[in-house]
C-alpha cells in the first residue's frame, strides 16, 4: 500500500503512475481501505491538476467565491392526483429546461425506506476488507461489483470515491447476487424507485407536449442500474475531489443523498450547491434524455466535493439499458423537430454511446458532442 509520508512528493523522475494505480486496484479495498490505513497525505494519482483547480474560479485571481446564482427548484407531487398535474408538469418543464436538475418531494417513497437504503449502503462499504474485496471487479459485464473509480485507468485523476454497482433491470436480478447486508433495501428501493421514474418520464412527456407515455414507451425506464457511492472523510480534501465534473450517461438519474452536502451542479459559469433536503430525492436530466429532446432538456455538469467529513453516502439511480442487449437506437423525438427546430443529434445505438463514454472516462468534456450533427 502507498505510505503516509512518500505520498504526493513521490520524486518525479522515479514515479511510475501506472504501478501506483496497479497497486490500488490490487488492494480491491478501494479508497475506503486507504482511509482507513490512515493516510495523511494523498498518494499523487489523486490530486487534481493546477489547471483543473484554476478553472473553479472563473474570475481574475482569488477572492470570495460569488453568491449562488440560483436555488435548485423543489418540485412537490404530493397532489399529482388531485388536480395538480398541470403544474408539477409545467415546474418539471422549467427546471429541466433551464437547470438540467430538481428535487422532489412527496415522491410516495417513505423515509424508512430512503434511511434504509442509505444504511444498507454503508453497510456494505463498511464490511470487512476481505469480504468487500470478494465482490471487487472491473468486468463490464458483471452485474453487481464494487469497483473504486471505473474510470482510474483513464482519468486524470482518482477520486475520493467508492461505488457499488447493481444492474437491476430490465432482467430482474436474483436478489442471491446482492450482498447479504445489503439485499433487502436495494431490492425494496430499487422498486420504489422504479416507480418514481415511470411517474417522472410521464411527467417528462407532458412537459416535451407528448402523450404521458411517450418516454416509457420509448423504453427509457426499462432498465435501471443502483449505484451506491461512499465518499470515505479525506484528509486533503482541497487537493483532489469526491466525483469529478461529468455529466450522467443516461436518460434520467434519481439520486438520494445524505445530510452531508458538497454536490454542486455547474450553472451559468458558477458551481452551485445541490443542498440535502430531508426526504427530497435529486432528478437530474442524463445526456440521452438531451439527445432524445433535441437540446430541450438540459444534461448538466456536476460534480461531488471531497470533504473532511465522511463518510458521505448517496445511492444514485440511472436509468439506463446498461447491459441489456438492445438494437434500438436513439436520436432526437420527431414529434418534436420542426424546420425551426431541426435534428441537432444524429441516431445513436446506446452499445455507441456507452462505448464513447466510458472509454473516455470523466475527463470532464461532454460525451453528446460527439454525436451532434455539423451545422
Ligand atoms: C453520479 C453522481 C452524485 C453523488 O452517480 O453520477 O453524480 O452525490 N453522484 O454521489
Ligand atoms: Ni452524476
Amino acid at each position: 500500500m502507498v505510505g503516509a509520508d512518500d505520498a504526493h512528493d513521490a520524486d518525479p523522475a522515479t514515479y511510475d503512475r501506472h504501478r501506483e494505480l496497479k497497486r490500488f486496484d490490487d488492494s480491491k479495498a478501494g479508497v475506503k481501505g486507504l482511509a482507513d490505513s490512515g493516510v495523511a497525505r494523498l498518494p499523487r494519482f489523486f490530486l487534481r491538476p493546477p489547471e483543473d483547480i484554476a478553472a473553479d474560479r472563473p474570475g481574475p485571481g482569488p477572492g470570495p467565491a460569488a453568491p449562488a446564482a440560483l436555488e435548485i427548484p423543489v418540485i412537490d407531487l404530493g397532489s399529482l392526483a388531485a388536480g395538480g398535474r398541470p403544474a408539477a408538469v409545467a415546474r418539471v418543464l422549467e427546471a429541466a429546461r433551464e437547470v438540467g436538475f430538481f428535487q422532489v418531494v412527496n415522491h410516495g417513497i417513505p423515509e424508512g425506506v430512503l434511511a434504509g437504503v442509505l444504511a444498507a449502503g454503508r453497510a456494505f462499504h463498511e464490511l470487512p476488507a476481505e469480504v468487500k474485496a470478494g465482490y471487487y471487479s472491473r468486468e463490464a459485464g458483471r452485474r453487481v461489483k464494487f469497483t473504486s473509480n471505473f474510470d482510474l485507468y483513464e482519468s486524470k485523476h482518482a477520486n475520493w470515491r467508492d461505488t457499488m454497482f447493481c444492474v437491476m433491470g430490465p432482467e430482474p436480478l436474483d436478489p442471491l447476487e446482492l450482498p447479504p447486508v445489503c439485499r433487502d433495501m436495494m431490492m425494496e428501493y430499487s422498486k420504489q424507485v422504479k416507480a418514481l421514474g415511470n411517474t417522472l418520464f410521464e411527467l417528462l412527456s407532458e412537459a416535451l407536449g407528448l402523450k404521458p407515455d411517450h418516454l416509457v414507451k420509448m423504453d427509457c425506464a426499462k432498465g435501471h442500474a443502483l449505484l451506491c457511492h461512499y465518499y470515505p472523510a479525506c484528509p486533503e480534501p482541497d487537493l483532489t475531489m469526491g466525483t469529478t465534473k461529468h455529466s450522467d450517461p443516461d436518460f434520467l438519474t434519481i439520486l438520494l443523498q445524505d445530510h452531508i452536502g458538497g454536490l454542486q451542479i455547474y450553472y451559468r459559469d458558477q458551481w452551485v450547491d445541490v443542498p440535502p433536503v430531508a426526504g427530497a430525492l435529486v432528478v437530474n436530466i442524463g445526456d440521452l434524455l438531451q439527445l432524445i429532446s433535441n437540446d430541450i432538456f438540459k444534461s448538466v455538469w456536476h460534480r461531488v466535493l471531497a470533504s473532511h467529513v465522511g463518510p458521505r453516502l448517496s445511492v444514485a439511480c440511472f436509468f439506463t439499458l446498461h447491459l441489456y442487449p438492445t438494437t434500438r437506437t436513439y436520436g432526437p423525438i420527431k414529434e418534436i423537430l420542426s424546420e425551426d427546430g431541426p435534428a441537432l443529434y444524429r441516431e445513436i445505438s446506446l452499445r455507441e454511446f456507452v462505448t464513447y463514454y466510458d472509454s473516455k472516462g470523466l475527463d470532464g468534456t461532454s460525451a453528446l458532442t460527439h454525436f451532434r450533427l455539423a451545422k
